[in-house]
Formats: C-alpha cells, structure tokens, sequence
C-alpha cells in the first residue's frame, strides 16, 4: 500500500512544494506513463480540497482522450479547441476558469463543476495531453495555485 501524505493546503506554497515532491516519489521508479498518471489523478484528487474531478486528458491522434482521473465518468473524447480543456491544448496556456458557465463552449461533465484549471502537458515541446481539474466552488483556483500545479505537472513523465 501507498500511503497518501498529509498535506497542509494553510500554506499554499508548502503545500504545492510537498505535492510536487510527493508526485516524484511517485513516479520515480516507474515508467509506464499511464500507471503514473493513474496515481499523480489520485494524488492530486485526494490532497487538494474543494475539488470534484481531477485527471488527464490525453493527445491520440490529433484529440484529446480521457485517460486516468479520479471523479465521475467523463466525456471521452475532445477536440483541439472545444470547451477549456481543447482550448488550453490548442493554445497551450493553462486556463484558469472562475465561472464554468461564462466559458463559451464549456464541456459539463459533472453538473456540480463550478470552476476548473487545465494545464497542457507537454514534453520535448511537444503537446502530449492536459492535466484537467474541476471544482464545485466558483473561482477555486488562484494565481497560487496555478503555478503550483504548473509546477506539479513539469514533473510528469
Ligand atoms: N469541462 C471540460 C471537460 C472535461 S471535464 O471537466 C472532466 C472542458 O470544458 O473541456
């Protein structure tokens, strides 16, 4: 068994620090990328709070595919440029939305999302998919916390 830490979200910027090393722990010894992504979905969806939906949207063949995430069940597939997550991939900037409502072409998996952060994922300059987190609060994520997770997400194999 892998024990989750426990991590203090009182300090942000400790706490990103602690979940970034604790994402390495993670993935340290392994190199199978979906294994890994399975457990960094389940890391970060157990140590954030006030989080509804948390995993990765995957780049197959031009769009974006569901892969590991911790929540409910998700619509698979998303084109380049379609709701946060396409465009944050076809732009490759993280989106932070405060309002999932005032986001023209929001994709509502879960009615309870409220906000949402993606994060395009790439390696060798290359974009390999999104880290996709929802919350049911409006305006969950902060400046804080988008460079926490970018940071979190550099790590990924
Ligand atoms: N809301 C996303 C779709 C993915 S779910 O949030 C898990 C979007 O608009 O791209």
């Amino acid at each position: 068994m892998i024990s989750l830490p426990e991590l203090d979200y009182s300090d942000k910027d400790r706490f990103y620090d602690d979940l970034r090393l604790s994402a390495k722990g993670l993935v340290l010894d392994e190199s199978d990328r979906i294994a890994n992504f399975a457990n960094l979905a389940a890391l970060i969806y157990h140590s954030l709070p006030d989080i509804n939906w948390a995993g990765f949207y995957l780049l197959k063949n031009g769009e974006l595919v569901v892969g590991p995430f911790q929540g409910k069940p998700a619509c698979v597939r998303i084109r380049l440029g379609e709701g946060v997550c396409g465009t944050a991939a076809k732009d490759l900037k993280t989106l932070v939305v405060d309002d999932v409502e005032e986001f023209p072409g929001h994709i509502a998996c879960d009615a309870a999302s409220r906000s949402e952060i993606v994060i395009p994922l790439l390696r060798d300059q290359q974009l390999i998919g999104v880290l996709d987190i929802d919350a049911p609060l409006p305006a969950r994520f902060d400046d804080q916390d988008r460079k926490g997770l970018e940071a979190v997400a550099e790590i990924l194999p």
